[in-house]
C-alpha cells in the first residue's frame, strides 16, 4: 500500500500535499516525494527523500516549491528497495511528465524492455516508472488522452496521479483495484488514497471505481472511463473525524488490519499461482531452486507470532514437500551448538525484518554455510537484505503492535513455499490443485467470519470475567492455539496459555475447574475426534469451553459451552479461518477493558534488541 495526494487549486500546493501525506503515512513510510508545477514555467519542482514524511518536510522547509498544481506520494516498497531513486514521483526522459502510483504493474518488466528498446532511459528499479515513459510516448496534446492510452497497455493494479508541464494546471487520476477518491473543495480539487488526506479541507468526495479516470483543475473536474465516456458519480459526505479516517472508519488500526485479512490473503496469492496446473511461481526462490532441490533439512525460525507461523510451515513442508523440517525460536537457534547438516536451509519469518534474534539466527546460519531464506513484509528491511533469497508478504504496513494480518499472510506464503518445493519433489499435483482451489476461496470465507463479528463481541463480553485461559489444539490447530493465547495476552493482559491438546493429561488438566475456561480450536480435520475427547474430559471437570469449530459440527457444539463456527476448508487451510475469531476475541476483550489495543503496554512493534 502507498499513499497518494494530488492537488489542483488556487492555494500553494506544497503545504497541502505534505499535510495530506502525513495523514497517509500509515499506508507506507519508507520514502516520500512531491512534484509541484512552477506557476510560470510549468516545470515540476521535484523533491524525494528516504524515510518518513518528516524527512521530506524538513527538506521542503528549506526550499518550498511554489505552484498551485502538484502530486505527492508516501511509499510502501514492492519493487525496488527504499531509496531516493525508487521514491515517487517518477518522471519520463524529458521530465515533462510526473507520476505517483499505488499498486503493482504486473507486466512492467516486458514494458520496460520494450520502452528501453525504443530509447527510453530508466532511472529506478520500480514498476511505476514505466507509466511515466508510456505517457510521454502517448502524449499528443492532452494529458488525459495520453494517460488513457497508456493505461490500455498495463496489466495489474493501480491508483495513479499524473501531472505534466505540457498540459499544465491539471491532475489526471486513474483507478484499478487500488483505492482512490476525488475531493471537491472551493476552487480546488484533490485526489487521494483515502479521505484522511483531504478531510481538513473538505468532506465532499467521489469514490473512483475500477477502470475510471478523473481530470481535475482548480475550477472543475470530469470523471470518465478510459474510452472517455463521461460518468455521472454520486457525491459522498464523509462522516468520519480525521482520526477515524486514518483508520478507514475503524476504531483502531488492529481492527482495520484484522478486517484486511481477506485482501492480504489475496495479495499474498496475486501473480503467484496457476491453480489449474497446481503450480506456484515464487520469483524470489527461482534463483536458488537448485540448492533448494538438494536441501536435506530445513530449519524455520522466528519469534512471537512469526514463530507460530513457522510452526505451521514445518507441517506444510513435511506434508507437501517431504522435507525434514523443524522450527526453532530464533533466540535459541542463535546460541545453540547446532551440528550443520549438509544442504540444510534456514527459513526466517519476520514481519518487520528487523527482529534482533531472528537477524542473529540468520547471520549464524549463513556463517555455517546454510542457505538463508526469508519471508518478510517490509521490503528492504535488514533481514530481507541479508538473506540469500526470499518472498515478500505484500501485506502492506501493519501498524497495530499485535501482529494479525501479517500472520495470515505468513501462513499463505509458507503454504506457497511448500507447494513450490513439493513440485520439485514429486508432490501429488492433484493435492496441490485442491489446496490452491481452496486457497482462492479463503478470502470470501474469511469475510463470512468477519460479518459475524457481533457474535464474537458477545462471546468476549461473556468471557471477560475470567482471568486465566487455556488455548488448545492439535496438528494444524496447535500453532493457532499458541497464537490465540499470545493475542489474548498482549491485547487484554490476561493470562493465557497455548498448549497442544494432547498434553492435557500430562499436567494442564489439573488446572481445570469452573473458573478456568478453555478455548478449543477444533475444526473438522483428521485429528478432530482426539481434541473432542480432550473437551469431554474438560467438560467432566466443569471447565467452560469456547470451541472454534467447523460449520455444522453439532457434536462439538453439544460438548462445548459456546461454539463459534467457521466455514469448512481443507484441513491445512483451517488456521487461516480459525485464527480470525481469536484475533477478534482478543481485540474485543482488550477494548472492553479500555486498553490501547494498537499500542499495548510494555510492547514495541519490532523487537530490535535482545
Ligand atoms: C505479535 O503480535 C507480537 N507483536 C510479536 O510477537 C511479533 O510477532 C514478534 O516480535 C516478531 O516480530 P517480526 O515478525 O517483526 O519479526
Amino acid at each position: 500500500m502507498c499513499g497518494i495526494v494530488g492537488y489542483a487549486g488556487k492555494r500553494e500546493a506544497a503545504p497541502i500535499l505534505l499535510d495530506g501525506l502525513k495523514r497517509l503515512e500509515y499506508r507506507g513510510y519508507d520514502s516520500a516525494g512531491i512534484a509541484v508545477q512552477d506557476g510560470s514555467t510549468h516545470d515540476a519542482k521535484v523533491l524525494r527523500k528516504v524515510g518518513r514524511v518528516a524527512q521530506l518536510e524538513d527538506a521542503l522547509q528549506r526550499s518550498m516549491p511554489q505552484g498551485i498544481t502538484g502530486i505527492s506520494h508516501t511509499r510502501w516498497a514492492t519493487h525496488g528497495v527504499p531509496s531516493v531513486g525508487n521514491a515517487h514521483p517518477h518522471a519520463d526522459c524529458t521530465a515533462a511528465f510526473h507520476v505517483v502510483h499505488n499498486g503493482i504493474i504486473e507486466n512492467y518488466a516486458t514494458l520496460r524492455e520494450e520502452l528501453k528498446g525504443r530509447g527510453h532511459r530508466f532511472s529506478s528499479e520500480t514498476d511505476t516508472e514505466v507509466m511515466a515513459h508510456l505517457v510521454e510516448e502517448c502524449f499528443r496534446g492532452t494529458l488525459e488522452d495520453a494517460v488513457a492510452e497508456a493505461l490500455r497497455r498495463l496489466r495489474g493494479t493501480w491508483a495513479f496521479a499524473v501531472i505534466s508541464s505540457r498540459d499544465p494546471g491539471k491532475v489526471v487520476a486513474a483507478r484499478n483495484s487500488s483505492p482512490l477518491l476525488l475531493a471537491i473543495g472551493d476552487n480546488e480539487h484533490f485526489v487521494a488514497s483515502d479521505a484522511s488526506a483531504v478531510l481538513s479541507a473538505t468532506k465532499k468526495v467521489v469514490y473512483l471505481e475500477d477502470g475510471e479516470m478523473a481530470v481535475l483543475t482548480y475550477d472543475g473536474f470530469r470523471i470518465s472511463d478510459v474510452d472517455d465516456i463521461e460518468l455521472r458519480k454520486r457525491l459522498v459526505e464523509i462522516p468520519w473525524t480525521l482520526e477515524e479516517a486514518e483508520k478507514g472508519g475503524h476504531s483502531h488500526f488492529m481492527h482495520k488490519e484484522i478486517w484486511e485479512g481477506p485482501e492480504v490473503v489475496h495479495n499474498a496469492l496475486r501473480g503467484r499461482i496457476r491453480t489449474k496446473e497446481g503450480m506456484v511461481k515464487l520469483g524470489g526462490l527461482e534463483e536458488v531452486q537448485e540448492r533448494l532441490y538438494r536441501a536435506e533439512r530445513l530449519v524455520l525460525t522466528g519469534m512471537g507470532t512469526a514463530f507460530h507461523a513457522a510452526l505451521l510451515g514445518e507441517y506444510f513442508l513435511e506434508e507437501l514437500a517431504g522435507i525434514p523440517a523443524e522450527t526453532e525460536y530464533a533466540a535459541e537457534f542463535r546460541y545453540k551448538k547446532t551440528p550443520v547438516a549438509r544442504n540444510s536451509v534456514l527459513l526466517a519469518v519476520s514481519q518487520s525484518g528487523e527482529t534482533a534474534d531472528t537477524l542473529a539466527a540468520l547471520r549464524k546460519a549463513r556463517e555455517q554455510g546454510m542457505l538463508a531464506l526469508g519471508i518478510v513484509n517490509v521490503v528492504g528491511s535488514t533481514i530481507a537484505r541479508e538473506t540469500d533469497a526470499g518472498i515478500y508478504n505484500h501485506a502492506g504496513p501493519e501498524i497495530g503492535v499485535a501482529s494479525t494480518k501479517a500472520f495470515l499472510s505468513q501462513v499463505v506464503v509458507l503454504l506457497l513455499t511448500s507447494l513450490f518445493l513439493g513440485k520439485q519433489r514429486g508432490m501429488d499435483m492433484g493435492l496441490a490443485k485442491e489446496i490452491l482451489e481452496e486457497l482462492e476461496k479463503i478470502p470470501e470465507k474469511m469475510r463470512k467470519i468477519l460479518r459475524q463479528e457481533d457474535q464474537i463481541k458477545e462471546l468476549a463480553n461473556h468471557y471477560a470475567a475470567f482471568h486465566d485461559f487455556l488455548f488448545i489444539g492439535r496438528k494444524f490447530s496447535a500453532p493457532v492455539a499458541l497464537e490465540g493465547a499470545l493475542k489474548l495476552k498482549e491485547i487484554s493482559y490476561l493470562h493465557a496459555e497455548g498448549y497442544n491438546a494432547a498434553e492435557m493429561k500430562h499436567g494442564p488438566i489439573a488446572m481445570i475447574d469452573e473458573n478456568f475456561p478453555t478455548v478449543a480450536v477444533v475444526p473438522d480435520d483428521m485429528i478432530r475426534d482426539k481434541t473432542l475427547s480432550n473437551m469431554e474430559e474438560i467438560r467432566a471437570r466443569q471447565g467452560p469451553i469456547l470451541a472454534i469449530a467447523t460449520e455444522g459440527d453439532r457434536k462439538v457444539a453439544e460438548v462445548a459451552t459456546d461454539t463459534f463456527f467457521v466455514p469448512k476448508t481443507h484441513e491445512m487451510l483451517t488456521p487461516l479461518l480459525t485464527t480470525v475469531p481469536l484475533q477478534l476475541l482478543s481485540y474485543h476483550l482488550g477494548v472492553s477493558k479500555g486498553y490501547d489495543v494498537d499500542k499495548p503496554r510494555n510492547l514495541a512493534k519490532s523487537v530490535t534488541v535482545e
